[in-house]
């Protein structure tokens, strides 16, 4: 089942492959270049089934905390951005956004604006250490109407959804998590409380967009900074955190797992997606060290292509809808025509020389 077609709200996949978003690094002034274009048709191209950008910073002062990562928030980097979808387009294959505001990541002295801090939640970047602004009720207010000014440049740009990157300790994160949200106003407190901000965000998008436009979530319970941190304890905690994201009106859910065929929660085999999928009922993307022999530490590690059985077993038993594939899909851009022909052995490995070049 896994390559056979998928229908996503309205969007008609070929396959049920989604290339993960991975941040590239190589979009000076914010601008996709003509490289960026040729990296993501030439996997349109080798039949992924729906590709998911590289986090796009949403046009706010205190999203960025990385060089060189793509933007919405300048005519040039529109065309770039439509340069991309066409080409993807013109390949046959469908194209999501994901928007991504980095939080605690930023540090003052950052581009492009070097006298804004990082803004969270509470202040906090981790338990206990509070070194960013805490965000005022004007701030979020700010970087709601952010995410639904870009959603709409997304849906004008042809794009055919957008991904809230709401995973791995960035901004969205930094609200869920109770080690780093201490806010006793209505956005913080309860787990429901936590979900606050980014329901807003959706119902925003929601309502700067036409109907039929994607609007997807990514959530993790892992951080960057902390692997073993969870949002959810429980699949009635996970219920909680995702209640109200889901009725603010999302198209799917994507669960970011580092390896995916790890049981989430204690007393079943089940991982994260299965989970999400059960209780939210709405698709699900699942992601986490497909096609790799080693786990999702570090980017940098190598990694051997390794058999896809147990994540085919996985969609074919419909636990979960979709499949993202991260560096497998950057190391090889043919990776899904390897794989349907089953030739796992012509598969071109994982290593950190692949991060350097856009091919
Ligand atoms: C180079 C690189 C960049 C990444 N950038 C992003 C990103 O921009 N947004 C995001 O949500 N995840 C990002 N990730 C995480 C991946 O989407 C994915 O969840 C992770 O690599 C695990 O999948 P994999 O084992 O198939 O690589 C990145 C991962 C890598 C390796």
């Amino acid at each position: 089942m896994l390559f056979e077609p998928y229908k996503l709200k309205n969007l008609n996949l070929r396959n049920r492959v989604v290339m993960a978003p991975m941040t590239r690094n190589q979009s000076p002034g914010g601008i996709p270049t003509s490289e960026v274009v040729a990296y993501y048709s030439r996997r349109a191209k080798a039949e992924v089934g729906l590709i998911i950008t590289e986090g796009i910073e949403v046009s706010h002062e205190a999203s960025s905390a990385y060089p060189n990562v793509p933007r919405l928030d300048t005519k040039e980097a529109r065309e770039g951005w439509k340069r991309v979808v066409n080409g993807v387009k013109e390949n046959g294959g469908s194209v999501i956004a994901q928007l991504w505001h980095c939080g605690g990541f930023r540090k003052l002295g950052m581009q492009p604006n070097p006298e804004v801090p990082g803004h969270t939640a509470s202040g906090l970047v981790k338990p206990g250490k509070k070194v960013a602004h805490e965000m005022t009720l004007e701030d979020i207010k700010q970087t709601i109407n952010a995410y639904a000014s870009d959603a709409k440049y997304c849906e004008e740009i042809g794009f055919d959804g957008v991904e809230i990157h709401g995973a791995h300790g960035y901004l969205i994160d930094n609200f869920f998590w109770e080690g780093t949200n201490i806010r006793d106003d209505s956005y913080g407190g309860s787990i429901e409380k936590r979900s606050q901000f980014v329901s807003e965000i959706i119902q925003a998008v929601r309502s700067n967009i036409s109907q039929e436009f994607i609007v997807g979530l990514r959530f993790s319970q892992w951080k960057q900074h902390d692997f073993e941190a969870k949002l959810a304890h429980s699949t009635d905690d996970l219920k909680k955190v995702l209640l109200s994201p889901v009725e603010s009106g999302l198209d799917y859910l994507h669960s970011s797992m580092r390896r995916f065929w790890e049981s989430e929660f204690e007393g079943s085999e089940e991982n994260l997606a299965y989970w999400t999928k059960k209780i939210s009922n709405i698709p699900t993307i699942g992601v986490g060290s497909v096609g790799l022999d080693s786990d999702f530490i570090d980017m940098t590690a190598p990694s051997k292509p390794a058999s896809i059985d147990k994540a085919i077993d996985d969609i074919s038993k419909e636990k979960y809808d979709l499949l993202a594939v991260g560096r497998a899909l950057l190391s090889d851009h043919e990776w899904v025509l390897k794989m349907k022909e089953g030739r796992l052995k012509d598969v071109i490995p994982y290593s950190k020389e692949a991060l350097l070049k856009l091919y």
